[in-house]
């Protein structure tokens, strides 16, 4: 599969192998960009159907879901059905693959992502969430965890649907809403602090499939930096990231499988 690269981007890719099969401590932040080839639009992706009049930004905002719950909740609920049937692809599969072969070598591959799929988790992968979990929902008001997850329902024929009808907290009567982290919002405690501390402490930085224009996320791999992490870039346009010493110009589900057969045969 090699061959099919172009030569430079095949000499970058034995150079980053060779840089990750020698250090021991590696970060990576995975992004929208990751399950982009399992199906699921990325964010900067213009949105399709119903929703192509809205932006992003327009419906993943607590005013948003204070405004019109019901549209914020609907949008979800779609976004749901779009991800249930949706499988993990070799870029999640070779990460997991990378993670496994770890435990048996010096390395620690911490992996952080700011998805809210589970196809990190699906492809075996320990996994931190940043900006929460797409398939868990909790009170807008009280906060506390809603355990009846998705509302899924299948028809006649076998497709899934999900519930577009608003839920109330059974504790306080607020909004049953996804458990999500969206913009304005603080970041999960626990979440933040694993990943601050694998970027500062890791020897290499590497961030897939993000537009690196989302923070605090798109900080780690400055903060890595700043302590002398080198950095890998695998993302087929260019970002806003300047501070890139390795760019894998190529799709995840192309470069990771590469990349991790190089760093394990090594
Ligand atoms: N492989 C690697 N990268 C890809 C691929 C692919 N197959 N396809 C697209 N990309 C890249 C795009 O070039 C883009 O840079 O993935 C990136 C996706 O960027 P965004 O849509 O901005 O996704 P992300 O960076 O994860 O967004 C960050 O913003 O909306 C919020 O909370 C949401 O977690 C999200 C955050």
């Amino acid at each position: 599969m090699l061959a099919e690269l172009s030569p430079a981007l095949i000499a970058e890719v034995k150079l980053a192998a060779q840089l990750l099969a020698s250090k021991q401590r590696i970060c990576i932040l995975t992004g929208a960009g990751i399950s982009a080839e399992s199906g699921i639009p990325t964010f900067r992706d213009k949105q399709t159907g119903l929703w192509e009049n809205y932006g992003v930004e327009d419906l993943a905002t607590p005013e948003a879901f204070t405004r019109d719950p019901k549209l914020v909740w609907s949008w979800y609920q779609w976004r749901r059905q779009m991800v249930a049937d949706k499988a993990p692809n070799p870029a999640h599969h070779a990460l997991a693959q990378w993670q496994y072969h770890a435990q048996t070598s010096d390395q620690q591959v911490t992996l952080i992502t700011q998805n809210v799929d589970d196809l990190h988790e699906q492809a075996g992968s320990a996994v931190t969430h940043l900006h929460g979990h797409l398939w868990r929902n909790r009170c807008g008001q009280c906060e506390i965890p809603y355990q009846d997850q998705s509302r899924a329902s299948y028809d006649n024929q076998g497709t899934m649907s999900f519930d577009k009808t608003l839920l109330n907290c059974p504790h306080c009567d607020g909004y049953i809403r996804p458990d999500i982290v969206w913009f304005g919002e603080a970041l999960p405690v626990q979440a933040w602090q694993t990943a601050e501390e694998a970027a500062a402490n890791c020897e290499v930085f590497i961030s897939i499939g993000t537009s690196s224009l989302v923070y605090p996320a798109a900080g780690l791999a400055q903060l890595a930096k700043q302590n002398c992490a080198q950095v890998i870039e695998v993302n087929p346009d260019p970002t806003p990231n300047t501070i890139v010493d390795i760019t894998l110009a190529e799709k995840a589900g192309v470069i990771l499988p590469l990349l991790i057969e190089e760093i394990t045969t090594l």
